[in-house]
């Protein structure tokens, strides 16, 4: 079946009594027992909530995995699998990172003794120097917030392999639709479902996927031990905006590659990263494993003053942080998303005080158009 299709029928199966084409909201802490020593299989909703548990079973269907699991945040996500890991392990990670999870490695993690090393995972051979004793996994963005670097994942993996490490992969921007990172080799894939998979800038979500069954149980494991579960309400969001994934990618897509193409013929614009265009260094790499170019765009503007003017006079395009939804959006990463990223390290990755990142979303493309041209002309 195609993941248009696989999406569309999350939770269409669950409720064999009425035949709800919508799986219901089990708004319950608890379930009751039918006898001693007997379940129902529900318990307790920390443990196992069947609205959670739909959603949990579509993602893995959708990612090809053995189990899926739904959490509280995309953050709460990371933090989950970090706990695979313990003190003197080591990781490797993609330098383009979100910052978010860059603050939970650097602030929190490694208190804990585990240390981490930033390098370009484009380059697999940097990858390969950077793996000492003690490492243990490579956790790598698909595609990277806010460079839009695409990694070989196919590369990657063989190398994880030959070193027995574990490969992780935020797919947070591709989403299965575009790319499914277990079929490419990686053994965990984690979403901030907050953004493409949720769609609709309304409900904050994390989900993974697990190739092997030995490796889902011990995830499994530190969901129920930790409890930073998704709740049912946002569980039932999440599968509503899955449904239309394929459209609203397809739809976004295509609106991001005419800005693209339009911010790159403005005079203004001194750089545009978007992997849908030809001059884009991981353009062909991502022809090759993906199945389109996602819709995020970031530009860099040629005077820092144009940077404040375009997020106060874009009026349709909201200057909020967030990606990924209906609504477009637009962000200053140096001081918003990306803030704490090293100073030294964002400025030699290029985030710097030009850049924006815009999401574009499902509006018609004109109106986008002429948004971005009345606010960088003002
Ligand atoms: C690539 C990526 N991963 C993870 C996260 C964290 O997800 P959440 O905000 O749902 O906790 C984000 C958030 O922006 C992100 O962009």
């Amino acid at each position: 079946m195609k993941i248009a299709t696989e999406a569309v029928q999350i939770g269409l199966e669950w409720d064999t009594r009425t035949g709800a084409v919508t799986v219901p909201i089990y708004q319950t802490a608890t379930f009751r027992h039918p006898g001693l020593g007997q379940s129902t299989g529900y318990d307790y909703s920390r443990s196992c909530n069947p609205t959670r548990q739909s959603l949990e079973d579509g993602i893995a269907r959708l990612d090809g995995a053995a189990r899926g699991f739904a959490y509280s945040s995309g953050m709460a996500a990371i933090t989950n699998l970090l706990l695979l890991f313990k003190s003197g392990d080591h990781l490797i990670v993609t330098e383009d990172l979100y910052g978010g999870t860059c603050r939970l490695f650097d602030k929190i993690f490694i208190q804990y003794g585990l240390s981490f090393s930033y390098v370009d995972t484009t380059n697999t051979e940097a990858i390969r120097a950077a793996i000492c004793p003690s490492t243990k996994a490579v956790f790598v963005e698909t595609l990277t917030n806010p460079l839009l670097k695409f990694a070989d994942l196919p590369a990657i993996s063989a190398l994880c392999k030959e070193n027995n490490l574990l490969l992780i992969a935020d797919n947070t921007f591709l989403t299965p639709y575009l790319l499914r990172p277990l079929d490419l080799g990686t053994d965990i894939a984690v979403y901030s479902a907050t953004k493409y998979l949720a769609g609709h800038n309304d409900t904050v979500a994390g989900l993974v996927t697990v190739k092997d069954p030995d490796l889902a149980e011990q995830v499994y494991f530190h969901q129920n031990s930790v409890g930073a579960v998704l709740g049912p309400q946002d569980s039932w969001l999440t599968i509503r905006g899955i449904k239309t994934l394929a459209i609203r990618m397809d739809r976004q897509q295509q609106n991001a590659g005419r800005i693209a193409e339009w911010l790159s013929a403005h005079p203004r614009i001194t750089k545009v990263y978007y992997p849908g265009l030809e001059n884009h260094p991981d353009h062909a790499l991502m022809a090759r494993d993906a199945r389109g170019f996602c819709a995020m765009i970031s530009f860099e503007v040629d005077k820092h003053e144009l940077v404040e003017q375009i997020l106060l006079k874009t009026k349709l395009i909201s200057f909020a942080e967030s990606l990924g939804g209906v609504e477009s959006l637009i962000t200053f990463p140096e001081v918003q998303t990306h803030a704490d990223i090293p100073p030294e390290l964002r400025a030699r990755l290029g985030i710097n005080n030009l850049l924006l990142r815009l999401s574009v979303g499902i509006e018609d493309c004109d109106d986008l158009i002429e948004d971005l041209r009345q606010a960088l002309e003002a």
